[in-house]
C-alpha cells in the first residue's frame, strides 16, 4: 500500500514583490517524519513553512496536507498548528488555560471535563505537572516554550510546524530542550518540519534536512549524509567543512571503475598540492574538480612525529584558537593554502603547539569529499 505524504509540496513559488521567496520548490514529507529547513537568513524557511500552515498563498502550485490540496484552506482548517519563536502566549490565563484555549473554541465542541483531562496529559508530555496555575511571566524561557508546545500538541494536528522555537534559549537549555522535542516528537508520532539556521540543532532532531539557498533546496538528505558528503561549496560551508580546494585530476584507477566509492583520484590544487581522493567515474584525468574536507579529519603533529595518513604535507602554524574541548589551528600549506584544523585540546596540550611551529599536517583518501560543482 503506498503511504500518503503528511506533508506534499508540488512546484510551489512565493513572490513577495521582486523578491522570490519560495522558487518552484517541491517536498515531500512522510507521515512522522522530523524534517529540518537549514539555511541562513532569508533563504525562504519561514514562507516555506507558511505555506504549509496557511499564513501564506502560493502564486503558484500546490500544498497537500494528507493527500488533500489546501491551497484554499483557511490556517485553523488545515490541520496544522505553528509554534513561533516568541511562544505568543496569553499573558493573563494561566498555563492550563493557555493550552486550553484551543480546545475551548466553540466549534471544538469539546466537553470541560475532557478540556481538564487533555490539558492534564499535556502538562505531563512537556514535564510542567504542577506550574498549572501559573502565569506565563511566573515562567522561565524554558518553561514558557513547553507551555507554547503543549497548547499546540493538545489539539492533536497531523503536523506541527516549528519556527526557530528555540531561538530564545541560552545554549544550555537549548540542548536540552532540542533532547525534549526528539523525546516528545517520538511519543506523539505527529509530523515536525522543524526551521532552524543552526546546523547543530537541525542535526541533533531530524530525520531528514533540507540545506535551503534562494528559495530552493540545495542539497536534501539525512544528517550524516548533510554533514559528511555535502555535494555543493555552499553546503559544505554552511556545515562548517572550511577546508575547501579547487584542482584538476592528474590520475585516475581504472580498474574498479564501476565502484565509485573504491576509486581512488589523484589531484593537484590549483595551489599545486597533489592529493589522493575518491571520486566518480566522471572525474577522469584533466577533468576539473573541488572538494572539502573537514577541520577534525585534518590531524596535525610535530614534524619529528612519526605518523601516516594518505595525505601528508609539511605546514606552519600561523593562528592557534582554544575553543575549550577543542583547539582550531589554521596551518599555511605551500605558501598559499591555509587549511583550518580542529584537534582536541588534550592533543594540543600534549604536543605543546604554538603558532609559528614547523608541523605535519594530513589527512585520509576518505575525508575527502568531492563536490559537484
Ligand atoms: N511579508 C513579506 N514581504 C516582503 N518580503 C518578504 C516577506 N516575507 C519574507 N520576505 C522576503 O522573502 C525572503 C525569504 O524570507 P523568509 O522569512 O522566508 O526567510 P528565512 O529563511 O525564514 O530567514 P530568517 O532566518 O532570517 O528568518 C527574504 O528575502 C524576505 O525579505
Ligand atoms: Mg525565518
Amino acid at each position: 500500500m503506498k503511504q500518503i505524504p503528511s506533508v506534499e509540496l508540488i512546484h510551489v513559488t512565493k513572490r513577495f514583490g521582486d523578491v522570490v521567496a519560495v522558487d518552484d520548490l517541491s517536498l515531500i514529507i512522510q507521515e512522522g517524519e522530523f524534517f529540518s529547513l537549514l539555511g541562513p537568513s532569508g533563504c525562504g524557511k519561514s514562507t516555506t513553512l507558511r505555506l504549509i500552515g496557511g499564513l501564506e498563498h502560493p502564486d503558484a502550485g500546490d500544498v497537500l496536507i494528507n493527500g488533500e490540496v489546501v491551497n484554499d484552506l483557511p490556517p485553523y482548517e488545515r490541520n496544522c498548528n505553528i509554534v513561533f519563536q516568541n511562544y505568543a502566549l496569553f499573558p493573563h490565563l494561566t498555563i492550563e488555560d493557555n493550552i486550553a484555549f484551543g480546545l475551548r473554541l466553540k466549534s471544538r465542541r469539546v466537553a470541560e471535563p475532557e478540556v481538564r483531562k487533555l490539558v492534564a496529559e499535556a502538562l505531563q508530555l512537556v514535564h510542567l505537572e504542577g506550574l498549572g496555575s501559573r502565569r506565563p511571566n511566573q515562567l522561565s524561557g524554558g518553561q514558557q516554550q513547553r507551555v507554547a508546545l503543549a497548547r499546540a500538541l493538545v489539539l492533536r494536528p497531523k503536523v506541527l510546524l516549528l519556527d526557530e522555537p528555540l531561538g530564545a534559549l541560552d545554549r544550555k537549555l537549548r540542548k536540552a530542550m532540542q533532547f525534549e522535542l526528539r523525546r516528545i516528537q517520538h511519543e506523539v508520532d505527529i509530523t515536525f518540519v522543524y526551521v532552524t539556521h543552526d546546523q547543530e540543532e537541525a542535526m541533533s532532531m531530524s530525520d531528514r534536512v533540507a540545506v535551503m539557498r534562494n528559495g530552493n533546496f540545495e542539497q536534501l538528505g539525512t544528517p550524516q549524509e548533510i554533514f559528511q558528503t555535502p555535494r555543493t561549496q555552499f553546503v559544505a560551508d554552511f556545515m562548517g567543512a572550511s577546508n575547501i580546494f579547487t584542482g584538476r585530476v592528474i590520475a585516475a584507477t581504472a580498474e574498479a571503475a564501476d565502484d565509485a566509492a573504491a576509486r581512488t583520484i589523484h589531484i593537484e590544487t590549483e595551489t599545486g598540492l597533489r592529493v589522493i581522493s575518491r571520486g566518480g567515474r566522471e572525474l577522469s584525468s584533466g577533468a576539473s574538480v573541488s572538494f572539502s574536507i573537514r577541520p577534525e579529519a585534518i590531524q596535525v603533529f610535530p614534524r619529528d612525529r612519526d605518523w601516516s595518513a594518505d595525505n601528508i604535507f609539511d605546514g606552519r602554524i600561523v593562528e592557534k584558537i582554544y575553543l575549550g574541548d577543542v583547539t582550531e589551528l589554521q596551518v599555511a600549506l605551500a605558501e598559499s593554502d591555509p587549511v583550518t584544523s580542529r584537534i582536541q585540546s588534550r592533543i594540543d596540550q600534549k604536543f605543546e603547539f604554538k603558532e609559528g611551529d614547523r608541523v605535519s599536517v594530513g589527512w585520509n583518501v576518505e575525508d575527502c569529499n568531492v563536490l559537484s560543482n
